[in-house]
């Protein structure tokens, strides 16, 4: 606490020097650092890479991408004093782009596993998430034992997918590279269901008339953020930012801006 209120003076102190001798502040750095020290792939920009097919986390309104992780990455970005630029690419690949620091951080409504957790470090969890199922409004399918036998269609890499594989006896798994693919694939009857996130699959079925959500969710995830492997510094900042948004409510101030009134199905995965 001490030490907080002693940074806090200082900033203050540096803050009427600055004024006073008429600064901007903008920093003047030699090498790929922010105002933070943090450095960085590219000079004075925060990479986060994505994978801009998975409303509310992360899609395309024209030529940007926007959604809560956008808002999240930018927020981090500003207050690290660099500029947040988006890398939009299949979602497994954001793993390796993180790994050889084609990108700062991943950010793309990724769970925390085991798998990733050996090839990058990830941040505290944002947001819990979970698998549900989506189905036809008149499918057979009425529950998660209903799916055994059934062909499945995921986005390729996800843990539904690894969900599909893994837990559902006999299961033919269609394996696609958008979602949106994937639940196009139910509305032609080319798949029997959908295995995604809670929150995109609200999405989708609001936008899909004759695509119901099973009540039952599969699995109980979390969210968080990625970084290469062993970046401590990167790694504490983006932690201490993420804690401060918790406090200061710009977190819930982005889930609101988001998920509007469609929080009622979103809380499956407590
Ligand atoms: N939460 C799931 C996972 O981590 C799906 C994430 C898909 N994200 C995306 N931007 N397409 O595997």
């Amino acid at each position: 606490m001490k030490k907080v209120k002693k940074l806090l003076a200082l900033s203050a102190a540096a803050a009427m020097l600055m004024s006073m001798t008429g600064c901007s502040g903008s920093s003047e750095n030699s090498d790929n650092t922010g105002n933070a020290g943090i450095s960085t792939v590219s000079e004075g920009k925060l990479i986060w890479a994505t994978n801009a097919e998975f409303e509310p986390y992360e899609y395309r309104e024209g030529d940007n991408v926007v959604g809560i992780d956008a808002d999240i990455s930018a927020y981090i970005a500003e207050q690290l004093g660099l500029e947040a630029q988006c890398e939009d690419m299949a979602f497994d690949s954001i793993i390796a782009a993180v790994q050889s620091g084609k990108a700062d951080m991943g950010i793309a409504g990724m769970t925390i596993d085991e798998d990733r957790l050996e090839n990058v470090d990830f941040s505290t969890p944002y947001t819990d998430a979970g698998q549900v199922i989506i189905v036809k409004e008149d499918s057979p399918i009425k529950a998660p034992a209903d799916l055994a036998g059934k062909t499945i269609a995921v986005q390729s890499g996800t843990t539904g997918d690894t969900y599909a594989s893994e837990n559902v006896d006999g299961a033919k798994v269609d394996r696609y590279s958008k979602g949106a693919e994937a639940v196009m694939a139910v509305l032609q009857n080319k798949a029997d269901a959908v295995i995604i996130d809670n929150r995109p699959a609200n999405a989708y079925v609001e936008k899909n008339p004759g695509l119901i959500i099973l009540d039952e969710p599969l699995t109980v995830e979390q969210y968080a953020i990625a970084v290469k492997k062993g970046n401590t510094a990167l790694l504490s900042e983006i932690n201490r930012i993420l804690a401060e948004m918790e406090e200061n409510g710009k977190m819930d101030e982005i889930m609101a801006k988001y998920l509007g009134g469609n929080e009622d199905l979103t809380e499956t995965a407590e």
